[in-house]
């Protein structure tokens, strides 16, 4: 029998009576980033000029229809470097650890990136590494990547990507410290990646669909990973006017030699079974559902009317987007402060901000996830648990009392979230998940909530204010405090508030 979402989550799940003390074994620690010994690397150029528009206004732009422009070196340079990029230095054990734009649970950083170009003047057609470490592409095939790929994602080649973006993870990375439990991480730092990346497609006016379903196995083969420790998870396209005009004639080269002994990151890893189980399983695609069930109408027995978030009448941010990409950092000095409505509401906007181009098929929110939110300190907004209606951009109350205390009990007593002035929350039916879309369905879930964790962490930075994720809870105790239904589920939790000192990157 094949392993469901709501097993592996339940099997994964945290309880405080059967907490054991994991040592981390030091010796195997995994190496953060990937790099590929003899391989031919091609530099980036320098970005002359980048946007000042702060995210706000990036959410709202329209995504073009189509492509009028042509993607060139240096489109792609800003795109990788706004999806993800080295943005502080500290000193750990003795050796020099990166932080990055990107949030990871534990900093394990499990995703890698990966492009594969066609047409892209001055750059040879290739599929491509994007090598964090060198701030350089590293040449993993050459040749055009699109009649390849046609056979194992359902490409349109008569109007065919430029850039096809491959996001990975290596599993060893977060399972070394997170064991089973893993595979949530993998999908939710992923998650964050993605939104990284598509907010950069979107920054650079750049048309683009991202994508969670496709066939697995010929993916990885195609990107030569070694998928029992590294597999793809998600994939972007972007479009230019400079696509290919025939497509089918262009192939891949042979890959390189030994590409997948790049997908070991310690010379002794340890096998995480119920991880490539829960993987294995989500393979298969999902079922396209005629009708689709609204997530939010099953997770709690009632909520109250919806109460509209209106637009701040001035958008506090403090920064612009690009800044915000390469200050955000995860804070957890919170002080017991009103956070200002304006605040609030341009979090929550910020949050609701769809895709405005139905082409962009990959909803945030209302599907695989709903969002909620705990008030605890915000001006005009009693504490309480509310549900978050992203297309009237509304919130409904589900329990009018204060649960930000309570929460920092259930979050492995992380004592320091009681004085978070909010606590926005990822939730889903885990039953229901499994039932309409399968177990696929818990990848778009949690890939989905790691996306607008990113966004909520980069809204929050905007406006100077402290922000941390949390992964680490006890199921059972989290489901209990929100009075979910039986098979409903916390899935990860992003706390935001002013904080006693602001220390972005
Ligand atoms: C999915 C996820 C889960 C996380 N869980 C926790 C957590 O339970 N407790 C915590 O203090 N930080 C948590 N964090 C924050 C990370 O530890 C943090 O992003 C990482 O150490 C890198 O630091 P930075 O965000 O300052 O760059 C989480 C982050 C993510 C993305």
């Amino acid at each position: 029998m094949k392993l469901t979402a709501k097993e592996y989550h339940l099997r994964t799940s945290y309880d405080r009576r059967l907490m054991s003390g994991h040592v981390l074994d030091w010796a195997s620690q995994p190496k953060v980033f990937k790099t590929y010994p003899g391989l031919k690397t091609v530099p980036l150029p320098p970005v002359t000029e980048w946007g000042k528009a702060p995210l706000s206004q990036v959410l709202q732009e329209p995504i073009p229809a189509r492509p009028e422009t042509e993607i060139d070196r240096e489109r792609l340079a800003r795109i990788l470097r706004l999806a993800e990029a080295l943005t502080a230095k500290s000193r750990i054990g003795g050796a020099d650890f990166y932080f990055r734009s990107v949030a990871s649970a534990g900093a394990l950083y499990p995703f890698e990136l990966y492009v594969g170009t066609s047409n892209v003047p001055e750059l040879e057609d290739a599929l491509y590494h994007y090598t964090l470490s060198l701030d350089a592409l590293t040449v993993l095939r050459q040749g055009n990547i699109l009649a390849d790929l046609a056979q194992g994602i359902d490409l349109d080649m008569t109007a065919p990507p430029v850039l096809v973006f491959f996001l990975t993870s290596i599993f060893f990375r977060s399972s070394w410290k997170y064991r089973e439990r893993s595979y949530r991480y993998d999908l939710l730092d992923t998650g964050h990646l993605a939104e990284g990346l598509a907010l950069a497609l979107k920054e650079s006016g750049t048309p683009f669909r991202l994508q969670y379903d496709f066939d697995d196995r010929k993916v990885n083969e195609l990107l030569g990973l070694d998928e029992i420790r590294e597999v793809c998870l998600a994939v972007a396209f972007a479009f230019g006017n400079n696509s290919p005009s025939s497509a089918d004639a262009l192939h891949l080269g042979e890959p390189a030699e030994g590409l997948s002994a790049s997908s070991r990151v310690a010379a002794r890893e340890i096998d995480h079974p119920t991880v490539r189980e829960i993987h294995a399983a989500s393979s298969a695609l999902t079922p396209s559902a005629p009708s689709l069930p609204d997530m939010m109408d099953n997770l709690v027995p009632e909520r109250g009317e919806a109460r509209t978030i209106a637009p701040p009448a001035r958008w506090p941010e403090e920064m612009s987007y690009v800044e915000a990409v390469s200050r955000r950092r995860s804070m957890r000095n919170f002080m017991s402060r009103e956070l200002d409505a304006d605040r609030f509401a341009a979090l929550v906007r910020m949050l609701c901000a769809g895709p405005t181009d139905a082409a962009n098929a990959q909803p945030l929110a209302g599907t695989t996830i709903a969002v909620g939110i705990l008030v605890g300190n915000v001006e005009g907004v009693d504490p309480g648990f509310y549900l978050i209606d992203p297309e009237l951009c509304a919130i409904h109350l589900v329990r009018g009392s204060s649960l930000t205390g309570e929460m920092a009990r259930v979050c492995l007593e992380q004592e320091w979230l009681r004085n978070s002035a909010v606590e926005f929350l990822f939730l889903s039916n885990l039953g229901l998940l499994d039932r309409v879309w399968g177990p696929r369905g818990y990848r778009h879930a949690l890939l989905s909530a790691g996306r607008l964790g990113q966004r909520i962490y980069l809204a929050a930075t905007s406006m100077r204010l402290g922000c941390c994720g949390i992964g680490a809870y006890y199921d059972n105790e989290a489901a209990a405090l929100l009075r979910l239904t039986e098979e409903a589920r916390l899935l990860y939790l992003v706390a935001v508030g002013p904080v006693r000192k602001w220390t972005g990157a």
